[in-house]
């Protein structure tokens, strides 16, 4: 007989290089925003292809700002209802109302066809969540965003590395939105970013996170003999900025990236063979236009509810991401009004499986077992 085993759903990759990064950080006495901070958005912007990048965070931050920064203070901003409450909310703290569309059956992104139906007058913008870092269908949202001059939010939150037809994630729309939180595909302990190509938009950003005034305290230290105190602050603005500790550990994770993304695709390709062909289980499908980047492997499943609880009563975390948000009672509150029958009904299915880079073959191995026992 196995013995039980305790198998996470997450599992951060966090070891010595973060630690040495942070003791420089620590050692150079400035843990703000700083040298570190300017650094980690520079080669963020490099990674992603953007001309620009800006350290917030968290991801709900970034949503917030770039939404703000694009000058979205009322209407409505489509979103798709499988995704987090994050996502929705950002529109409100912007005065705006989020509008939901269905979703994908399939790859449970937000589907294009069903933007275009709840487009009105009072639509600014579409936020297209790329779900568990599969890509969304996007030169299809491109296509109707052109059409009725709306802007392109991506939230990346489960994105950083994803590829759609070749182009990273985030480099896509007018504003791409990362997390950094501590399960994404890498992690600061918390944190995010907004990336663009848009340099207002980016200088306007970087006030918007910063009290209102883009002198912040690094920028007004930098290059002088003494440190100015001299600054103004132009706008209403936020207390949103990324500092040098999550920097120092964005940075050496960002190293390790490549290798987590590739023990991710490894282990997808892994769970793909061994779960196709199970009767009462979908595994997920993938698109020909995106690539990599994965953070979730979800599942369709029979009896979800009850395959969550059998699985933990054999040690194995599970999650769902994510029961649609308007039946958070805030949304509800809000008086949402969403007609979307596809993620009504699969919802109740979506399970996401252990994933995580360190997971080892014994770990793999344990959670096949185990979902090949369940009957449903
Ligand atoms: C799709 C999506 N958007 C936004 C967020 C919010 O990210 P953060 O926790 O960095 O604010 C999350 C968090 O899981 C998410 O999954």
């Amino acid at each position: 007989m196995i013995s039980m085993m305790k198998i996470p759903l997450f599992k951060p990759y966090l070891g010595k290089e973060e630690l040495s990064g942070l003791a420089k950080v620590f050692k150079s006495a400035w843990v703000g925003m700083g040298p570190r901070t300017v650094e980690f958005e520079k080669r963020f912007a490099e990674f992603v292809g953007t001309k620009e990048a800006v350290g917030v965070t968290s991801c709900t931050a970034a949503l917030h700002i770039a939404i703000q920064g694009l000058g979205i203070r009322s209407g409505e901003v489509i979103v798709p209802p499988i995704t987090h409450a994050a996502t929705a909310s950002a529109v409100m703290f912007n005065g705006a109302t989020p509008v939901f569309a269905d979703v994908e059956e399939d790859t449970l992104c937000i589907a294009p066809q069903d933007i275009e139906k709840k487009i009105t007058k009072r639509t600014k913008a579409i936020i297209a969540v790329h779900l568990g870092g599969h890509a969304c269908d996007m030169d299809k949202i491109l296509k109707i965003a052109r059409k009725y001059k709306l802007f392109v939010i991506e939230d990346c939150a489960n994105a950083t590395g994803t590829l759609y037809k070749g182009k990273m994630a985030g480099s896509l729309g007018d504003a791409g939105c990362f997390s950094f939180e501590a399960k994404k595909n890498m992690t600061t302990g918390d944190g995010g970013m907004v990336t663009t190509n848009d340099s207002k938009l980016a200088e306007r950003l970087r006030r918007l996170r910063f009290y209102g005034t883009n002198l912040d305290t690094w920028r007004r230290f930098q290059g002088q003999a003494h440190y100015s105190w001299r600054y103004d602050i132009a706008e209403l603005g936020w207390k949103y900025n990324m500092n040098d500790i999550q920097a120092a550990i964005g940075l050496a994770q960002f190293k390790k990236l490549p290798w987590m993304l590739a023990q991710k695709d490894k282990l997808r390709k892994m769970y793909n063979k061994e779960l196709l062909g199970i009767s009462w289980l979908k595994i997920p499908r993938e698109k020909p236009y995106t690539k990599t980047g994965w953070w979730l492997y979800i599942v369709q499943v029979r009896e979800r509810d009850k395959f969550i609880d059998f699985m933990a009563s054999r040690g194995i975390t599970t999650g769902v991401h994510f029961e649609p948000i308007y039946h958070h009672s805030y949304l509800k509150k809000a008086g949402v009004k969403p007609v979307t029958p596809v993620a009504e009904r699969v919802w109740r299915h979506i399970v996401s499986l252990p994933y995580f880079p360190t997971m080892t073959k014994k770990e793999f191995r344990y959670v096949v077992d185990t979902i090949k026992k369940f009957k449903p």
